[in-house]
């Protein structure tokens, strides 16, 4: 028999203590692909399906939030072709998937610079952000455009502007309102990050929010991450010991 080394051998009972929020790097599409001999575009296209499959997943298992990092600011250095093909799905994702996301009261909102994405796209975020706006059941956040660092400066240029109209002093800055002035103003913080495709660092995902958010590295690519993968990060969570600084032991 084959043996398929991403698959993990048992499946997995969902844990007791669970992440509210989750948040993903949806990374190794490309190299899913190039081990194909398929063009890249193959392995995006296959990783709109992981993303359906752990959508539902999530939801099913009680989290709360979902946010993806679905295209980063630096993700423009590629080259036009990808980025045009990246695009396309995601406008057919969101033609395709926004009807059945309404009727399960998902509520859709999109992080990043929005600015830099063509007329098109803009529509459809804006239509699907309305849709969905009063929708309670689960949050469900696609950065798109997003850099972290980005975002922080626009916060900072917002608050300085502030503080020069003479609404804001200085000293009044306090976490909570540089938070409430970053892209995810409303989202609680995430509580596990999870990155597929082997590397391990942030590529400029979530710097400020992700302070004490637990991070699951797998070596899994994108396109082969399923429910079975998904649920052992949750296992994986479940036992991890959040202290914020404490010393662990009761106050
Ligand atoms: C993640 O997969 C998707 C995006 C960044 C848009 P990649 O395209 O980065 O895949 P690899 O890392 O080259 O395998
Ligand atoms: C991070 O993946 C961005 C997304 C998954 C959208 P990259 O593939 O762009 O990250 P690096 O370049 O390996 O750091
Ligand atoms: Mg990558």
């Amino acid at each position: 028999m084959l043996w398929n080394k991403s698959k993990p051998p048992a499946p997995v009972a969902t844990p007791d203590i669970l992440p509210q929020h989750v948040a993903i790097i949806m990374d190794g599409n490309g190299r899913w692909a190039k081990a194909r001999g398929l063009p890249r575009s193959a392995g995006h296209k296959k990783g709109a399906d992981s993303l359906r499959t752990v959508l539902n997943a999530c939801r099913s298992s009680g989290v709360r939030y979902l946010t993806i990092y679905a295209f980063s600011s630096e993700n423009w250095k590629r080259p036009t072709d990808e980025i045009g093909d990246l695009m396309q799905l995601l406008q057919h994702y969101l033609r395709q998937e926004l009807d059945t996301l309404h009727e399960n009261k998902i509520r859709l909102r999109f992080i990043g610079d929005l600015t830099q994405l063509s007329a098109n796209i803009r529509d459809s975020i804006r239509d699907a952000t309305e849709l969905t706006t009063r929708n309670a059941d689960f949050n469900f956040t696609v950065a798109l455009s997003y850099g972290s660092r980005q975002e922080i400066l626009r916060t900072m240029r917002k608050l300085a502007t502030d503080i020069e109209a003479g609404t804001l002093k200085p000293a009044d800055i306090t976490e909570d309102m540089i938070s409430e002035t970053l892209d995810t103003a409303g989202l609680p913080e995430p509580d596990l990050l999870i990155r597929t495709g082997g590397e391990q660092r942030l590529s400029n995902f979530l710097l400020w929010q992700s302070a004490y958010t637990e991070f699951y590295f797998t070596d899994v690519l994108w396109p082969d991450f399923d429910t079975q993968h998904f649920m052992l990060a949750l296992q994986e969570y479940s036992q991890r010991e959040r202290r914020y600084g404490t010393t662990g032991e009761q106050q």
